[in-house]
């Protein structure tokens, strides 16, 4: 049995956290490797709906332990209020089971305020960010101004990293018009989340070879999508970190040789939010009925997400630059309520054929998406268990994405329960070995 990475092979919100809450049975670890609190990462648990921004998905299975890799940007905030909803839930979780790397960045106060100025100075080409304060403290760690978990933890090294930032960012916010931060507060309220944070703060690399040494089996959980990295993904409109498979090593301080495989899901039609191209985008009443049969407003900021057909030459290069091994399908009921449903196989660009994403934005801003139509299935798959009972219909259109793809699928989901998933366990073999047989009992 292998070590897994689980990733969206879109612009995020593919149900990635039904998925890792599926599958973290299966192992003893749940690392997450890069982003923040920008995530949203729904599970629903006994009709509950639970979102989780920062502590991996995983943490609702008891005895597993979550990882937070030095590839995220922290918020100690976020993280301190996600526990206490966490608790508040009656899920058990202390430094045993939540291990936090010394070398993640911190989200400063000041992050937010230097995205805001960002945004605004683009005007009509503003990314669409969740205004978490993302990309400039990402901005921060590649400057080498960025402050550390490990930073947290050593008084005289915090103040003096807070007044080297300010020295420069005050003068800044000054000339926007914004007021200038204090150290002093600025320290006192970080050095309180240092010693609060101490308890869960390790070297992540040296415990996770540890745990590797032992025996035990990790499941990475990516965020976002493979479409919003920031060197694959539709740059500029993308997140700052890298999603995609590279990041697992960065990002946890692993060889890439731990990845041992890679399951990409995709949901069959396709969402995103924020600004950027977007080739199969409906602006119609088909792209309205998506939106609202499949609840498509993001976890984390409400915002409605944009809605469109399946987009097979993207989810084809995601597969391709992630080395996907299999494909989870997520929200095929979503369709059910519509006429006929298409799918782009490839795109037209001034009179020629392109097979291949193009990585620059005014090309896909340009290209004509061609569509193949499928009839929709019936009956209805919701909630359905078994892959035996899957019209023949949803069994042509599945097909088709495994065919154009070249990826077999291993999983469906059906609803957004628990429970309504169905495995294809000769799959799922392939990667997971015997423990595919213990998934889906709990
Ligand atoms: P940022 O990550 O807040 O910097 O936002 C950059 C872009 O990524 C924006 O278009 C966001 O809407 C998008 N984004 C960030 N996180 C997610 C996510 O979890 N799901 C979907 N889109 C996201």
């Amino acid at each position: 049995m292998s070590n897994l990475l689980v990733l969206g092979t879109q612009w995020g919100d593919e149900g990635k956290g039904k998925v890792v809450d599926f599958l973290a049975p299966a192992f003893d670890l749940i690392a997450r490797y890069q982003g923040g609190h920008n995530a949203g990462h729904t599970v629903y648990l006994s009709g509950k709906k639970v979102v989780l921004h920062l502590i991996p998905s995983g943490i609702l299975h008891p005895g597993k332990i979550c990882v937070i890799g030095n590839g995220l940007v922290f918020s100690p905030q976020a993280f301190f209020k996600e526990l206490s909803d966490l608790r508040g839930l009656g899920v058990k979780v202390d430094e045993k089971r939540l291990v936090l790397s010394r070398a993640a960045q911190v989200i400063m106060p000041y992050h937010p305020l230097m995205e805001k100025i960002s945004e605004s100075a683009r005007g009509q080409k503003m990314i669409g960010t969740t205004c978490r304060g993302i990309g400039p403290c990402y901005e921060d760690k590649i400057a080498r101004w960025g402050i550390r978990v490990g930073d947290l933890l050593e008084p005289a090294v915090l103040r003096e990293k807070i007044e080297d930032n300010l020295r420069i960012k005050n003068k800044i916010f000054e000339a926007f018009g914004f007021p200038p931060f204090s150290t002093e507060e600025i320290y006192r309220e970080y050095a309180d989340y240092g010693e609060k944070l101490a308890p869960f703060v390790q070297d992540v690399s040296v415990f996770l070879h540890q745990q590797i040494k032992a025996g035990k089996k990790i499941l990475f959980e990516g965020a976002q999508g493979a479409l919003l990295d920031v060197d694959f993904g539709t740059y500029p409109y993308v997140t700052s970190s890298s999603c995609t498979a590279g990041g697992v090593s960065t990002g946890l301080g692993l060889s890439p040789k731990q990845v041992q495989a890679v399951l990409g899901i995709t949901k069959v039609y396709t969402t995103r939010v924020g600004s950027g191209p977007f080739p199969t985008e409906l602006k119609d009443e088909t792209g309205a009925t998506i939106a609202r049969k499949g609840d498509e407003f993001g976890a984390t900021t409400g915002r409605p997400r944009r809605c469109g057909w399946f987009d097979a030459v993207a989810v084809r290069y995601a597969c391709r630059i992630n080395g996907v091994d299999v494909l989870a399908l997520t929200k095929p009921d979503v369709l059910e309520e519509l006429r006929e449903i298409k799918a782009c196989f490839r795109y037209r660009y001034k009179g020629s054929v392109l097979t291949d994403f193009p990585s620059d934005p005014w090309i896909l801003e340009k290209v004509e998406p061609e569509y193949r139509t499928f009839p929709v299935w019936s009956p209805s798959i919701h909630r359905l268990k078994n892959f035996e009972e899957l019209p023949s219909g949803f069994l042509d259109y599945l097909h088709w994405i495994e065919d154009t793809l070249e990826v077999k699928v291993a999983l469906i989901s059906t609803g957004v329960g628990r429970e309504d998933m169905i495995y294809l366990k000769d799959e799922m073999k392939k990667i997971l070995g015997e423990k595919a047989e213990f998934l889906g009992r709990e």
